[in-house]
C-alpha cells in the first residue's frame, strides 16, 4: 500500500525519500506534476508524481506537506474522504515567520478537520525541520515526534510511520493538542532561524524509568 504526499517541496521530499529508503511506495500529488517529474524519479522506482486529486485517491494515508493556505481547497476537493488518514504536517505561519495566524482556541489541524469531511485527521511531522525528517540520526538519541488525532487507530498508525523513520513517537491524544504542537513548531523555527541555532538540532524526550 502506498502513502500519498501532497506537496513535493522541503517536507514532501524529505518524508518521501525517508519512506522510500525504508521500502514504502510514495505517490506525490502536486498542481503541476511535470515540474517534479525529474526530482521524483530520482528517488527511485517506489516514487511517482501525479495530480493532487489522483494522489489523494491513490492511498489510504495522505500527508499534507503544502503551505497552510492551500489546505481549505485540498480538504474540500474531496466530497467524502471515506476514513482516509489525513496527516497534517503544515503550520499556519504568518508572513515572514512572524508567528501563527491562529491558535490557543483552535488550530490549523482542527480547522482542517472541519473541512475534510470523513477524514481521520492526525497532526504530525510539523514540529521539526525537514532535514530531521530526511535523517533522524542524532548522537544523543532519537528526535521526538509528537502525534495527535481524535481517532486512536489512525494515531497509532501515524506513530508507527514516525517510528519507522527513526523518530521517538509521542502520543499527545486527541486533535485538540494540535493547539500546542503548532506553537511548538514555532519554538523550533524561532531557535533555528532567529536565535541562530541553525537547522541541525531536534527536540527529544528524556524519561526516567
Ligand atoms: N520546511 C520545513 O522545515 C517544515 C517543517 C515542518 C513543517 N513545515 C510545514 O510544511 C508545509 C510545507 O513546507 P515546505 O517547506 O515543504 O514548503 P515548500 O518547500 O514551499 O513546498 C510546498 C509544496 O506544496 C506544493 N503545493 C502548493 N500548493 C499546492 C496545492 N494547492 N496542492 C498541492 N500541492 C501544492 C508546492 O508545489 P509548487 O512548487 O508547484 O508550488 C510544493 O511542492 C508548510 O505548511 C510548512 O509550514 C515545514
Amino acid at each position: 500500500m502506498s502513502i500519498s504526499i501532497i506537496g513535493a517541496g522541503n517536507v514532501g521530499m524529505a518524508l518521501g525519500s525517508a519512506f522510500i529508503s525504508r521500502g514504502e511506495s510514495i505517490v506525490f500529488g502536486v498542481p503541476d506534476p511535470e515540474k517534479y517529474r525529474e526530482s521524483v524519479s530520482a528517488l527511485g522506482d517506489g516514487a511517482s508524481v501525479v495530480s493532487t486529486v489522483q494522489a489523494i485517491a491513490a492511498s489510504d494515508v495522505v500527508i499534507l506537506a503544502v503551505p497552510y493556505a492551500a489546505l481549505p481547497a485540498i480538504a474540500q476537493s474531496v466530497p467524502d474522504w471515506q476514513g482516509k488518514i489525513l496527516i497534517d504536517a503544515t503550520n499556519p505561519l504568518a508572513s515572514g515567520l512572524s508567528g501563527l495566524v491562529l491558535g490557543t482556541t483552535t488550530s490549523g489541524a482542527e480547522e482542517l478537520a472541519k473541512l475534510a469531511r470523513g477524514a481521520r485527521v492526525v497532526k504530525a511531522f510539523n514540529t521539526t525541520g525537514a532535514e530531521n525528517m530526511a535523517d533522524t540520526r542524532y548522537p544523543g538519541g532519537a528526535p521526538m515526534m509528537p502525534v495527535c488525532g481524535d481517532d486512536a487507530q489512525a494515531r497509532q498508525r501515524v506513530m508507527a510511520l514516525a517510528t519507522l523513520l527513526g523518530f521517538d513517537s509521542v502520543d499527545l491524544g486527541p486533535l485538540v493538542a494540535a493547539r500546542y504542537l503548532e506553537p511548538f513548531a514555532m519554538t523550533w523555527i524561532h531557535l533555528a532561524l532567529k536565535q541562530g541555532y541553525g537547522r541541525k538540532f531536534a527536540f527529544g524526550m528524556l524519561r526516567r524509568g
